[in-house]
């Protein structure tokens, strides 16, 4: 029986109804047969704190251990001031610590995002494309998904663009691949 792909996702937004999550959803519908997608919400994660990074919030410690057990890693980051949300890099800085307990080493992992705007988080993107160097991860190059006005394609909670849909489709299978090429288990 061939092996599932368990890949791990996340937001970078507490926001109800938050684009970012949409896209997300919207990769759980779209996803292929052979991968599972697990969604976690960052909300309720703390400030990080270096004092606490050997007792970690229970919150974190579930965060590390999904992030642990899964092959890939899918994130869908908004773009603040040309950046990354502050709350979805708190997320990361914490997952990565202790020093030599990074949850996320070795981790495929495929990016992609929302914005109201005319550049679809490619700027924020390309800052955690940065942070993936320190963290040792695998980022997908190809195909990128940067979902221009959100606003407009995505209602109710629903992606509703076919061509977003397509691409993001088109990434999850890239993903999968690369997932494969990575790891010898598959
Ligand atoms: C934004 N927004 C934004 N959009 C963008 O394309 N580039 C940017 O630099 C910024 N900067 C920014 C800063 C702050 C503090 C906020 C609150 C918003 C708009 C952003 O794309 C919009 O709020 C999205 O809806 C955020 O994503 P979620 O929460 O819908 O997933």
């Amino acid at each position: 029986m061939k092996k599932i792909v368990k890949i791990f996702g996340f937001a970078g937004s507490l926001r109800k109804t938050s684009y970012n999550k949409a896209i997300l959803y919207a990769a759980e519908e779209l996803l292929p047969a052979s991968a599972e997608l697990k969604i976690f919400d960052i909300s309720g994660i703390p400030p990080f704190n270096q004092d606490n990074e050997n007792d970690l919030p229970e919150k974190v410690k579930e965060f590390k251990r999904k992030i642990k057990d899964a092959d890939a890693i899918l994130i869908a980051t908004p773009e603040y001031n040309y950046s990354v949300p502050g709350v979805l890099k708190n997320a990361i800085d914490w997952a990565s610590r202790p020093y030599g307990n990074n949850s996320f080493e070795d981790k495929p992992v495929a990016i992609m995002g929302a914005s109201i705007g005319f550049f679809g988080t490619a700027r924020a993107q390309y800052h955690l494309r940065q942070s993936c160097v320190f963290l040792n991860m695998h980022p997908l190059n190809s195909p990128e998904v940067f979902v221009t006005n959100a606003d407009q394609k995505i209602q109710n909670g629903k992606l509703v663009d076919d061509k977003t849909r397509e691409i993001i489709g088109d990434m999850l299978k890239s993903l999968i691949e690369w997932t494969k090429r990575l790891h010898s288990s598959f």
